[in-house]
């Protein structure tokens, strides 16, 4: 057996430790390749260590540069600060990196394998923001500042690059808007034309979409794109449309790629509405922890795995109630690692 890779695990917030309990039974059938350092944060966090991101989570990610996320709740409005921005910036967890491929066919679109790459700690997420009172009026005007550095952008499509190459991509469509926000969005498409004349030239294709072109054509016809990559407020928005084109947040997982850590997790939230009944889908989850192999190099266990959770949803028909089905998260699971087995 190979060596165990330490990695930080937070089981989190609602359905989070019952999709979480379905991965770590699922990953020790394929022969337990993390050594996971069971940490807390959100709202279980706030419950048994008074934080919502305890010094000894981040600690723990520190030491293994390493984790798998449960959803996390944040308050709305008041409150703490959202724990999941928060090790965003700890972690200078610089590319989102959201796969979309169809699973279980029979919806909208078939055969559909994207991947949005966004930019996360610049543009317009900064938050320097703020109003400006005329006569009585305290919000009489609000004005928003984003700022893209060279240096973020570079990083960011060289990541995008080079996971096109590492994965055998033919295209990189770099999204953008600079035809109006010329130096905002122009030094991100300017500095991605530039490094591919350089570097990358001819060892895939790539492309230019204006954003607005861009969310028409991936309704019209996903088909056309392979990886897409842009700056924080598009890629938000895009990555969520990919979700939905291929059934939704169930289903989608999101890496958070940085310089000192990496961070997988499903798209989807904490689903209070449903917490504790036993009938979460853990496929995101596992398709998260699927790419969390990828990044450590262990391909063929990442393989087994995709290929067992295709297995019980299609061959199987085992699905849970979010895709139609009637297993609950443990049946599914059994299901699942009967297959891993099998495999
Ligand atoms: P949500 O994604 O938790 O739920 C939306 C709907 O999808 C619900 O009806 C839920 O039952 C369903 N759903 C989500 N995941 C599912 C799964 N695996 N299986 C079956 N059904 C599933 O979004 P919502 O309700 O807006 O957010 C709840 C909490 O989660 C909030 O506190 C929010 O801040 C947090 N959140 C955390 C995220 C993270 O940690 N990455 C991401 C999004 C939300």
């Amino acid at each position: 057996m190979s060596s165990q890779i330490d990695a930080t695990l937070i089981p989190g917030d609602g359905i989070g430790p019952e999709i979480v309990e379905s991965v770590t039974i699922a990953l020790d059938a394929l022969g337990a390749p993390f050594r996971w350092e069971r940490c807390v944060a959100g709202l279980e966090g706030v419950r048994s260590a008074g934080d919502p991101l305890p010094a000894a989570t981040i600690d723990s990610i520190k030491r293994t540069r390493l984790a798998l996320k449960g959803p996390l709740e944040t308050p709305s409005g008041g409150g703490y600060r959202s724990s999941n921005v928060r090790l965003r910036e700890e972690f200078k967890l610089y590319a989102n990196l959201r796969p979309a491929r169809t699973l279980v066919p029979g919806g909208r679109f078939e055969n559909l394998d994207l991947v949005v790459v966004r930019e996360n700690l610049e543009g317009l997420y900064i938050g320097h923001e703020h109003y400006i009172q005329i006569d009585d009026d305290p919000h009489a005007v609000a004005i928003a500042t984003g700022a893209n550095t060279r240096q973020g952008c570079r990083r960011l499509l060289e990541y995008a690059f080079e996971y096109a190459i590492a994965n055998g991509r033919r295209k990189v469509s770099i999204v953008h808007k600079a035809n109006i926000m010329k130096a905002l969005t122009g030094i991100f498409l300017e500095t991605g034309l530039e490094l591919y004349e350089r570097k990358y030239k001819g060892r895939f294709a790539i492309d230019t979409v204006i954003i607005d072109a861009c969310a028409m054509k991936l309704v019209q016809n996903p088909w056309q794109f392979d990886v897409l990559v842009t700056t924080n407020l598009f890629g938000d928005i895009l990555s969520d449309l990919v979700a939905g084109l291929v059934g939704g947040l169930g289903m989608t997982p999101g890496a958070n790629i940085g310089a000192d850590a990496a961070i997988f997790e499903a798209v989807h939230g904490s689903a209070p509405d449903i917490a504790g009944k036993g009938v979460a889908n853990p496929t995101a989850l596992l398709l998260a922890a699927a790419m969390m192999l990828e990044h450590c190099g262990r391909r063929e266990q990442a393989a087994r795995l995709r290929a067992a959770i295709d297995a019980t949803l299609n061959a199987d028909g085992v699905r849970t109630g979010d895709l139609g089905g009637r297993a609950g998260t443990s049946e599914f699971t059994r299901a699942l690692v009967a297959r891993i087995r099998g495999a």
